[in-house]
């Protein structure tokens, strides 16, 4: 099967996302929930299971996930993206209609607004989000979303190529059947785990630990979705004497995972990326089933 991408990502798990869950493939697994999903290339690149689920809490990712996917959406969103240049005002354009979103969503969630312009039951609303947030993704550098990448001969070739790869991604997801889901994967699993559900595997690529000594030092590529130290340490709390849920947390070698995770007769397992791919470099920390 081809690796595909709908847009590019800091890091490249892609690259293990399908030997790592083929590795990880058992009976009785009926679900994939790639609960950290950011370019969704864990679950576009995964082998298929009844069901499969994209889930990110940064809801301009889903309203672009949901314009990639869907058919009544899939085409005003390739066209929309031919009609606008790559350009700094373009960009700029896309990244102020993201903040105001934001703002918005904020202000909405602690109740402070009555009417809103944002309405994600209007697919108008979805689109332009989805827009926006694919156009801020795809012409910043590094796709760290924060400043625009000026166009170059090459740039412009990867840009507009990236559009043909949309079509295939398009068409992948609606043969996994992969459903697009914006909620905070904390809540998800807990609820599994108080469920205990063996039958939902999670895949769960989360953020980089940021906070001074960290492995990232600035929070900045996923912006407000970054998590320091604390909601790693959340994350090791709910799960660290899971033994029903099958869940396979990736990132880089990290300290507090080791300890935390790797204690002697623990039920976690740690694979090292040599052990699927020979061309990554990155660690993976899986749970045994
Ligand atoms: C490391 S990225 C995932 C990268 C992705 N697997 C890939 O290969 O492209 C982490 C993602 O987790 C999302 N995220 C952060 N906190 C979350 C939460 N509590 N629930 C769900 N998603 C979250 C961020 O928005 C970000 O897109």
């Amino acid at each position: 099967m081809e690796i595909l991408s709908a847009v590019p990502w800091y890091g490249a798990k892609f690259q293990i996302a399908e030997a790592l869950a083929s590795k990880y493939k058992r009976s009785g697994i009926t679900t994939f929930i790639d609960g950290c999903g950011g370019s969704g290339k864990m679950v576009i690149n995964a082998p298929a299971y009844p069901e499969m689920v994209y889930n990110d809490l940064d809801t301009a990712l889903c309203c672009m996930f949901r314009c990639i996917k869907e058919k009544n959406l899939f085409l005003p969103f390739l066209r929309e993206l031919n009609n606008r240049k790559y350009e700094l005002s373009t960009f700029e354009k896309a990244n102020n209609c993201l903040i105001m979103f934001d703002i918005e969503q904020e202000m909405v969630k602690n109740s402070k607004l009555g009417k809103i312009t944002f309405d994600l039951n209007n697919e108008a609303v979805i689109l332009e989000i989805g827009i926006s947030k694919y156009i801020v993704i795809c012409q910043s550098y590094n796709a760290t979303q924060s400043s625009f990448r000026p166009a170059t001969v090459e740039n412009l070739e990867t840009y507009h190529n990236r559009f043909l790869t949309l079509v295939d991604v398009h068409y992948r997801m609606n043969h996994l059947g992969i459903e697009i889901s914006n909620k905070d994967m904390f809540q998800m699993l807990e609820d599994s785990i108080n469920e205990k559900d063996s039958s939902t595997l999670y895949a769960l690529d989360v953020p980089y630990i940021a906070g001074d000594d960290q492995e990232r030092k600035a929070i900045g590529a996923y912006h407000k979705m970054d998590w320091d130290i604390r909601l790693h340490e959340r994350l090791m709390d709910i799960v660290y004497k899971e033994f029903t849920v099958p869940i396979l947390i990736c990132g880089y070698k990290s300290l507090l995972y080791k300890e935390r995770l790797l204690y002697d007769g623990s039920p976690w397992k740690e694979i090292g990326i040599a052990e699927v791919a020979k061309s990554a470099s990155s660690k993976k920390v899986q749970k045994q089933g």
